[in-house]
């Protein structure tokens, strides 16, 4: 595929430029963009370490993916083998034209030449077309169903796994690894079927012209591919060297911005301004001896050219002056022997990439074959179903009784229980309110009762029945979940509001922020429902962006309801605002209150004050004031503290 044009032009002495259109590798000094997130932490480096040690590991798994488009890449190989053909048969042109058109000095046959030169050559141009066209289109197949089951499985998976890796990290896995895997089944593998096809014609055409001068260019074959071998491995270390400074410089750039803020404030620009330098230091000596390697390489194929060329223009023009072989056939071999050096080094380039697509597959597969912390039986799936295909005509309703029994607990990267023997009745539409100090297991209770965690020891039960026994897509979406941190998606506050219940009417949505006490945020917005709150509510404050999750929370209709610091961001008048509204909501749903404020959790039935993983105290405002207790204690101290705030 192009060889013509590349022999021409490296007989012109552009050798080092020529390239073919297939050979689509990156021998570049820079790292490649998408291997650009470095691993977080410790247990990404991990999995890293463990993946490159399970050698062809992740391999079955991603062949059904590559199979289904088993007949296209068959007819691309085809092709590939006959573009490599036509390349091996574009100098006999040459060389008959030569010997007939030149040295005979006749322009008989010149027309039937033409024809069968034009017959050769339209075909030929189709085919690459083609080629290039399948390589692009079974690319981006595969990238696209890889992606699409990364994703969807990254949607089954338990926080603990995001808890353990990053997004920067999970992001290369999706868009990075799967990118690469399209690559290696469609422009790797063109890769070599060209250039070993390539190679194989040239030499059976040289051996059946005259095997005497083939062995001339064949000489030069081996100690140039071992060199080009030797030289590929080097280049390859330094670019993974420069990938993974790469990816320092771009997690600490994303720290530099990101954290601004908070580096400015404690004075560190200097030792930021330091790593960074250091970071681009090392990245500028390793893409330098890249550099040198990538022109040491190409070097030497230029020269391993020129010495197969010399061989030839030696032995060959002895050949020609004994009259032996004519000047034409001379050509060809010229041609070959320049042209046969660029796919051995592209081959020996190709092998080397495989080793390093290798690494993305086992990290792919790696992530697919995650298995979810939390996961419904088989019997819950077949009664319930699952995540993307649930039997709602088995559902029964959910009444909002939810119960402790004997709960342990502990995060699957943590050490220490955060509940330990935890006990605990609520019945149905009680309104909860949970308080305590920072980390004493408050959401940790609640994330129980959603089940994004299972207890290491003793069991939750929602309306009686073991949680498990249940599909978490039955449970999650009778649940309202207000988060200490509200998320709210790219959109407008409609879409947004939208993900609590999809059919909702504009009048309903209304009603919902309303009650929320939201209406007044939308109302000051220009475009009403319609206006864009930007990614994740950029556009918006942390107040308002409660205010619109409760809202959200509420359109649901869930029948329990879980705010989580939900007031933790907005004032004291919004707050009360908030309050009435939550008031107005919970009637009949189990509710769940977390707060820190303790003003917010006076009207509760129930007040849990929760210290290091047990219930410290348990009961209504006026019990648990009248006990002077522990509740007694936060309330006071924390009255105090704003009476004291307020004088100030
Ligand atoms: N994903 C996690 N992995 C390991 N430990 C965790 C994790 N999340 C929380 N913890 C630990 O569990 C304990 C309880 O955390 P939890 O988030 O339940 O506290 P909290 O009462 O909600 O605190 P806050 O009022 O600050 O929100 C803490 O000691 C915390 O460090
Ligand atoms: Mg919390």
């Amino acid at each position: 595929m192009g060889a013509l044009d590349n022999n021409k032009a490296q007989t012109s002495g552009e050798a080092d430029k020529a390239s073919t259109p297939l050979n689509h590798t990156n021998t570049g000094t820079s790292g490649e963009s998408g291997e650009s997130v470095k691993p977080r932490n410790d247990e990404e480096a991990k999995t890293e370490k463990k993946t490159r040690k399970t050698a062809f590991f992740g391999v079955p798994l991603i062949v059904p993916y590559i199979r289904q488009y088993g007949k296209r890449i068959a007819f691309m190989i085809f092709l590939g083998v006959l573009s490599s053909l036509a390349d091996t048969i574009y100098p006999l042109f040459s060389q008959y034209a030569i010997d007939h058109f030149v040295a005979d000095k006749t322009l008989e046959g010149l027309g039937t030449f033409t024809l069968l030169y034009l017959a050769v050559m339209i075909p030929a141009e189709l085919d690459n077309y083609y080629c290039l066209y399948s390589c692009g289109w079974v690319e981006m197949h595969i990238d696209r169903d890889l992606r699409n089951t990364a994703f969807t499985h990254l949607q089954t998976l338990s926080f603990d796994y995001f808890n353990r890796n990053s997004v920067g990290y999970i992001h290369s896995r999706v868009m990075s690894d799967t990118g690469k895997i399209g690559e290696l089944a469609a422009w790797r593998l063109m890769d070599i079927v060209w250039n070993l096809s390539y190679i194989v014609l040239v030499i059976v055409t040289m051996l059946m012209i005259r095997w005497q001068l083939a062995l001339c260019v064949l000489a030069v074959v081996p100690p140039a591919a071992v060199l080009a071998l030797v030289l590929q491995r080097r280049l390859a270390d330094r670019n993974r060297n420069i990938r993974e400074i790469n990816g320092k410089i771009t997690g600490n750039f994303n720290e530099g911005i990101t954290g601004l803020r908070s580096i400015r404030t404690l004075g560190i620009e200097e030792r930021m301004d330091e790593d960074f330098r250091k970071d681009t230091a090392s990245m500028r000596t390793e893409s330098v001896k890249a550099a040198h390697y990538s022109a040491l390489m190409t070097s030497l194929v230029t020269m391993a050219s020129s010495v197969a060329l010399a061989l030839i223009l030696w032995q060959g023009g002895l050949i020609t002056r004994q009259g032996v072989i004519e000047i034409g056939t001379l050509s060809v071999f010229m041609t070959y022997a320049v042209g046969l050096l660029e796919p051995v080094q592209a081959l020996v380039e190709t092998i080397s990439l495989l080793t390093g697509i290798q690494v993305n597959i086992e990290r792919f597969t790696d992530l697919v074959t995650q298995k979810p912390l939390v996961q419904d039986s088989p019997e819950v799936i077949s009664r319930y179903g699952d995540t993307f295909h649930p039997k709602k005509e088995n559902w029964e309703p959910l009444r909002g009784d939810v119960e402790f029994q004997d709960v342990s607990f502990h995060y699957p990267d943590g050490t220490e229980e955060v509940l330990s023997r935890f006990n605990l009745t609520i019945k149905a539409g009680t309104h909860v309110a949970i308080v305590g100090e920072t980390g004493a297991g408050k959401s940790t209770l609640v994330n129980l009762v959603c089940r994004f965690y299972d207890p290491t020891g003793g069991r939750v039960l929602i309306d009686g029945k073991d949680v498990r026994l249940r599909s978490q897509l039955w449970l999650h979406s009778h649940l309202g979940y207000v988060l200490q941190t509200p998320f709210l998606f790219s959109g407008t506050v409609r879409d947004n509001l939208r993900y609590g219940r999809e059919d909702a009417t504009d009048e309903e949505i209304w009603k919902a922020l309303q009650l929320a006490g939201a209406d007044g945020v939308v109302r000051k917005m220009k475009n009403g429902l319609d206006s864009d709150v930007g990614e994740d509510g950029s556009m918006l404050s942390v107040g308002e962006k409660q205010l619109l999750s409760i809202a959200r929370a509420i359109l649901a209709d869930p029948r329990i309801l879980i705010l989580d610091e939900a007031t933790s961001s907005v004032d004291t008048l919004t707050e009360k605002a908030i309050q009435d509204a939550v008031d107005a909501v919970i009637s009949g749903r189990t509710t769940f209150m977390i707060a820190h404020r303790l003003s917010t959790v006076v009207g509760a039935d129930i007040i849990i004050a929760v210290k290091d993983g047990k219930i410290a105290e348990m009961g209504s405002h006026s019990e648990l004031m009248q006990k002077k207790g522990y509740y007694y204690d936060l309330y006071t101290r924390q009255f105090t503290q704003s009476g004291w705030e307020d004088q100030e």
